[in-house]
């Protein structure tokens, strides 16, 4: 098959599904969405001649058949987005079973991926090549004959190692890349190049040999390297941690380190481990730089290994975070909701200083399935309070995100959101108790993103809720709270 058949061939299926997942209304408003079938990784972040690319891990055959390539969407507002044809197809021998995760890099003006092909062979072991793409206008991409720039894994790693994401340093192409040592250890390796053909390792730059991080698994996914207020960040998604308390309770983890890396060495002198996110979907996020010298992530809202949710029924799964961009405050990565996203607002509706004391209570002009609120709660003595969101009292459904003032914990439950059960239903962090909390909510059609005292902590999450599931009520338990809120239609 050539590259037009493919791409006609996802266009077939793509054309006989739109109908049957369009009417589905678990269907985001402001999300970025596979048109049809699966979607994973966001890849290949970048701003280029002004426009912003982001392609995603696409099988738009889901569930039949699996050919993943890169979807491709992009804009010029981080906002309004265009769908463009497929851009990676897996039609080589190095990449025939998959077009897996990579990066973008801006090269002399052209725009050029590098990615993970995965091959499975005849006996149906992995094999893993590291491959370039380029494209002159920014839709049509050519493979290079010199394909694949890294055959196979170096000496010590197994054939999980995937996922490069590129960046200059120095004037030199840098590429990190999540791998598994022979010992069942996860690890990210970094490599050097003058011209993004020929790979050099420099060094191991971490890994969970390493007794710090031991309880970090066996295998490290999608790692980004970048520079953040004059810090050095290794942001990776470990597989195989164990659950402790309120902390790694997803099937597979995503966070971070902060510290100097020595790039002439591989060597990093850094902190713990943090989690990035505490909801229940979050994985694989990427980074990328703007013209500002914002550093903007985007994440996958879904998780490797987890199918289940009604919109399968739909013939499409998953979808995107929103775009958030980071800061480091107190030594820990901060994510706000991007400033593009207010040109996502429509009617808007205010109500200062409302209080409540051991009550549950509607405001004026605050529901719906797709809003933008902004609250600020006081309180000195009062033992829970939060916000009942996608409420109908009718079905007994709600999704709740409360703060426990006594435990100091924020938590999010959505056990009675029309889908999830109670064993999948809660996430909890620590949030300290100084009197005033914060929350900014971007609630979607089926998901919702909580940011925390200025996005000091994330809870990202997927949500069932019935269509007529849309009343909000905020409520205060064993005591009183003093409420601001701005509530905008989106
Ligand atoms: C992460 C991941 C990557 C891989 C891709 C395949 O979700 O497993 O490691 O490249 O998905 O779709």
């Amino acid at each position: 098959m050539n590259i037009n058949q493919f791409i006609q061939k996802v266009e077939a299926v793509e054309t006989k599904y739109k109908s049957e997942v369009e009417a589905d209304h678990y269907r985001q408003k402001y999300h970025l969405m596979p048109r049809v079938g699966f979607m994973n990784d966001p890849n290949g972040l970048i701003e280029i001649a002004g426009e912003y690319h982001v392609f995603y891990q696409y099988n738009p055959f889901y569930p039949e058949e699996k050919h993943v390539c890169w979807g491709h969407f992009r804009s010029k507002d981080l906002i309004t987005w265009e769908e463009l044809p497929v851009a990676l197809s897996p039609l080589e021998g190095y990449d025939s079973h998959g077009c897996y995760s990579g990066s973008a890099v801006d090269k002399d003006g052209k725009l050029v991926l590098m990615y993970t092909g995965n091959v499975k062979d005849s006996k149906g072991e992995r094999e893993t090549y590291q491959c370039l793409a380029e494209s002159s206008d920014g839709v049509n991409f050519k493979k290079l004959d010199t394909n694949p720039v890294i055959k196979n894994q170096p000496k010590g790693y197994t054939r999980h190692f995937r996922d490069p994401k590129v960046l200059k340093h120095n004037d030199k192409w840098y590429m990190v890349i999540g791998a598994q040592k022979e010992e069942e250890k996860g690890s990210t390796v970094l490599y050097c190049s003058e011209d993004l053909e020929k790979w050099n390792i420099v060094n191991e730059i971490l890994g969970s040999n390493l007794s710090k991080f031991d309880f970090l698994g066996y295998m490290w996914e999608c790692p980004n390297l970048f520079t953040l207020d004059n810090k050095d960040v290794l942001l990776f998604c470990p597989q195989g941690v164990d659950k402790k308390g309120d902390l790694y309770n997803n099937i597979y983890q995503c966070g971070y380190v902060l510290g100097k890396l020595n790039y002439e060495t591989g060597e990093f002198n850094c902190g713990d481990f943090l989690e990035l996110d505490r909801g229940f979907e979050f994985y694989a996020p990427q980074i990328m730089e703007d013209h500002n010298g914002r550093i903007l992530l985007l994440g996958w809202m879904g998780l490797p290994d987890k199918e289940s949710s009604p919109t399968i029924n739909n013939r499409w799964l998953h979808c995107l975070t929103s775009i958030r961009e980071l800061k480091i405050k107190d030594n820990k990565i901060v994510q706000q909701p991007i400033i593009e996203m207010q040109k996502l607002r429509r009617e808007r509706t205010e109500h200062k200083e409302v209080l409540i004391k051991d009550n549950e209570i509607e405001l004026k002009g605050i529901s719906g399935d797709s809003f933008e609120l902004k609250c600020t709660f006081e309180f000195d003595k009062v033992e829970q309070f939060g916000i009942k969101m996608r409420y109908n009292s009718d079905i007994n459904e709600e999704t709740v995100m409360f703060y426990d003032t006594v435990e100091e914990k924020l938590v999010f439950d959505r056990s009675k959101d029309g889908f999830h059960k109670e064993e999948d239903g809660q996430r909890r962090c620590y949030v300290k108790n100084n009197g005033k909390l914060k929350a900014h909510i971007f609630m979607d059609k089926s998901s919702v993103e909580i940011f925390i005292n200025d996005g000091e902590e994330t809870f990202t999450s997927r949500i069932y809720p019935s269509e007529e599931s849309t009343d909000v009520v905020f409520f205060s338990k064993g005591g009183e709270i003093k409420l601001n809120a701005v509530h905008w239609v989106i």
